[in-house]
């Protein structure tokens, strides 16, 4: 079996904030940092795997900073785990300061992905080996993030949560 890590899946996308994806109060329109980060996230499950991939669900997405118009925006998407046939791509979205060029994290999100066949069936891709400590850190929490997906679609039962079962024990 193949393996392979995060970084090897990295994916950088960089974009503007134009009028037409703003709220009317100014601020970038939620849906379209949604669709950025699908298309980042879709990108960095496709390096990991070499295969066609879907989205399976959106795990989590926190948008704790409204971003301006105007603001250069950046999703940095990689896959934090390998299951069997689904990834976890885990991502950071940074805005930048127009004067001084820092960055600052403005949101992050978690998205699952599925590598599929022609006809749509799912296929095994290959498992993932964390480096940083912040990787081995999100690896290690994604099965359990992945038990909690699975019982809120309603395919899997609370009770065959392990992982979530750890915790509340
Ligand atoms: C995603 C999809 C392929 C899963 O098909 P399925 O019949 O549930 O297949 P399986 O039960 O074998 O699940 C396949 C994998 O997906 C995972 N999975 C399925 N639903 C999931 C969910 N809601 N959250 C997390 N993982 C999920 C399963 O755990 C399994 O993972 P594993 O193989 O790594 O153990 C299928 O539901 C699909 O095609 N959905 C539509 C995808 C799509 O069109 N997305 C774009 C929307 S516009």
């Amino acid at each position: 079996m193949q393996v392979k890590t995060p970084s090897q899946s990295l994916t950088v996308y960089t974009d503007m904030v134009l009028p037409s994806e703003t709220n009317p109060i100014g601020n970038m329109f939620g849906g379209e940092l949604l669709a950025r980060m699908d298309r980042a996230a879709s990108i960095a499950a496709r390096r990991h795997s070499r295969r066609i991939v879907v989205t399976a669900s959106v795990n989590h997405v926190a948008f704790n900073k409204m971003i301006p118009l105007g603001s250069v925006v950046t999703v940095q998407a990689k896959v934090s785990r390998a299951f069997k046939s689904s990834m976890e791509v885990y991502m950071d979205v940074f805005i930048e300061d127009r004067e001084s060029g820092e960055r600052s994290l403005s949101n992050e999100a978690i998205y699952t992905f599925v590598a599929v066949d022609e006809m749509g069936s799912p296929v095994s891709v290959p498992q993932i080996k964390p480096e940083t400590d912040l990787e081995k850190e999100r690896y290690e929490a994604a099965l359990r993030r992945k038990q909690l997906s699975l019982v809120l679609a309603g395919k899997m039962k609370p009770k065959e949560a392990t992982e979530l079962r750890a915790i509340f024990q």
